[in-house]
């Protein structure tokens, strides 16, 4: 059975940095999911969102996540903050064989993260200061908590750069 590696966590985890050095140092072919919706339907996330509503966009993902679990070949996913926890996504992901790996950030360091790159964001682009994200951040990954913990392995990210998360991932996949 293969086994694709699937990075998740909240936005602003690290996901994609920790991806891209994760496939330089292992030479696995590494996939991003909202990379990929952004290609097929050229344009952005935040576009998507805007026009065509959340669900819409959800649609997409689900496709495209179906499709990559069934591409034949093992590979690194960085997946959006939200795919496992829409509807059976994360069942499917773990009966696909895959590893599922949590990127686990604090609220204090995925509100300074955030607020930085709010306005690329669509679910968090209206919130006015740093009070109010952080808010909405303590809700969400409250909610979001129960399909992120079902990981099979977490790694705590504050304060640490990219290199050393991919090396932690490195050393907790080995064992
Ligand atoms: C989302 C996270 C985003 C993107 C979309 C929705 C979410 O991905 O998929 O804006 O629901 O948390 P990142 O986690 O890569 O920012």
């Amino acid at each position: 059975m293969q086994k694709n590696i699937i990075l998740i966590g909240y936005m602003g985890s690290g996901k994609t940095s920790v991806a891209e050095k994760l496939s330089k140092e292992t030479g696995i072919q590494w996939y991003d999911l909202d990379a990929m919706i952004v290609q097929k339907e050229k344009r952005s996330i935040s576009d998507i969102i805007r026009t065509n509503g959340e669900i819409y966009f959800r649609k997409l993902e689900r496709a495209t996540l179906t499709a990559l679990l069934n591409k034949n070949e093992t590979c690194l996913l960085s997946l959006g903050g939200g795919t496992p926890c829409y509807g059976d996504n994360l069942e499917l992901i773990h009966k696909s064989g895959a590893i599922t790996i949590y990127l686990k950030a604090n609220i204090d360091t995925l509100t300074e993260r955030l607020f930085r790159e709010k306005s690329h964001r669509p679910l968090i682009a209206h919130l006015q200061d740093k009070a109010e994200l952080s808010d909405f951040i303590r809700k969400h990954l409250f909610e979001r908590g129960f399909y992120y913990n079902q990981a099979n392995i977490k790694i705590t990210t504050d304060n640490k750069s990219p290199e050393e998360i991919a090396n932690e991932i490195l050393k907790a996949l080995l064992y």
